[in-house]
């Protein structure tokens, strides 16, 4: 039985300010049993890094939120200039980061062995990827979502093993879904969702029964409910819904 997982991605918003208020809103909603039962669902906050270690020490003990990441380089140290290494990452108390996010792709030309090589230097650190993965508009237009998901999951296993999978979390985010208020259906995303599963299956039935692959592109609290009620579909990785504290905890209530 795979666990619940909702990520909150804040990207490059709010200030010290901001997430401390954010923190503390979401942290007393979960107190009041509003954030869903954390033994069905677990929530990691993705703050920008500079904000991760205030970010932490607002987590009571025992709360079960993690904090993850939402980028890392694949050098683990050096003369690498404005970089920050997942071994930084794990200093700060960090258990997640995210890897391959779209924005990442598309607006820094991550290519897909640069994702892989980030992936493997996070699994060899022992923090988790959450690996992100999805086909642009025109390419779901084309009729090739499919190809290029399995694409992006493909660099992955050649460089690291399909183990990789084993140790990572896997976010489907169609890029036109993303920021845009346009959700996928609960079909369209089950269907996509089931062939991550069974492409990963197909190589390491364990290792794919198991995997966490969450949905991701303008999750709300009103549609939250119906995606995670498919099958395939094991939480959500939530971007601007999870900047209000409210939102986000109704978004978690819906995955446990
Ligand atoms: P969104 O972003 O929920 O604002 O669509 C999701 C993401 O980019 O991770």
């Amino acid at each position: 039985m795979r666990k619940a997982m909702v990520a909150g991605n804040w990207k490059m918003n709010g200030s010290s300010k901001e997430a401390l208020s954010l923190v503390r809103g979401f942290v007393e909603l979960q107190q009041a049993g509003d954030a869903g039962d954390s033994n069905k669902v677990g929530v990691v906050l993705c703050p920008s890094e500079l904000y991760i270690p205030q970010v932490k020490s607002l987590l009571p003990e025992g709360s079960g939120i993690a904090v993850g990441a939402q980028n890392a380089s694949d050098k683990l140290s050096g003369a690498h200039t404005g970089e920050v290494s997942v071994e930084m990452l794990l200093d700060v108390g960090c258990e997640y980061v995210i890897l391959g996010h779209s924005e990442r792709r598309a607006l820094y030309a991550e290519s897909d062995a640069v994702v892989a090589a980030k992936v493997r230097q996070a699994i060899e650190s022992g923090i988790t990827p959450i690996l992100c993965v999805g086909e642009s508009q025109q390419e779901r237009e084309a009729g090739v979502t499919m190809g290029v998901v399995e694409r992006q999951l493909a660099a992955i296993a050649d460089l690291c093993g399909i183990e990789a999978f084993g140790k990572s979390v896997v976010a489907y985010e169609p890029v036109w879904a993303i920021g845009t208020g346009l959700t996928a259906t609960p079909e369209q995303a089950q269907a996509v969702h089931a062939g991550i599963r069974s492409w990963v299956s197909s190589r390491d039935a364990v290792v794919g029964q198991g995997l966490q692959i969450l949905y991701g592109g303008s999750v709300k609290a009103s549609n939250a409910e119906s995606l995670f009620a498919c099958e395939d579909i094991d939480g959500g990785l939530i971007g601007g819904a999870s900047l209000d504290a409210g939102e986000f905890a109704a978004i978690c209530r819906a995955a446990g």
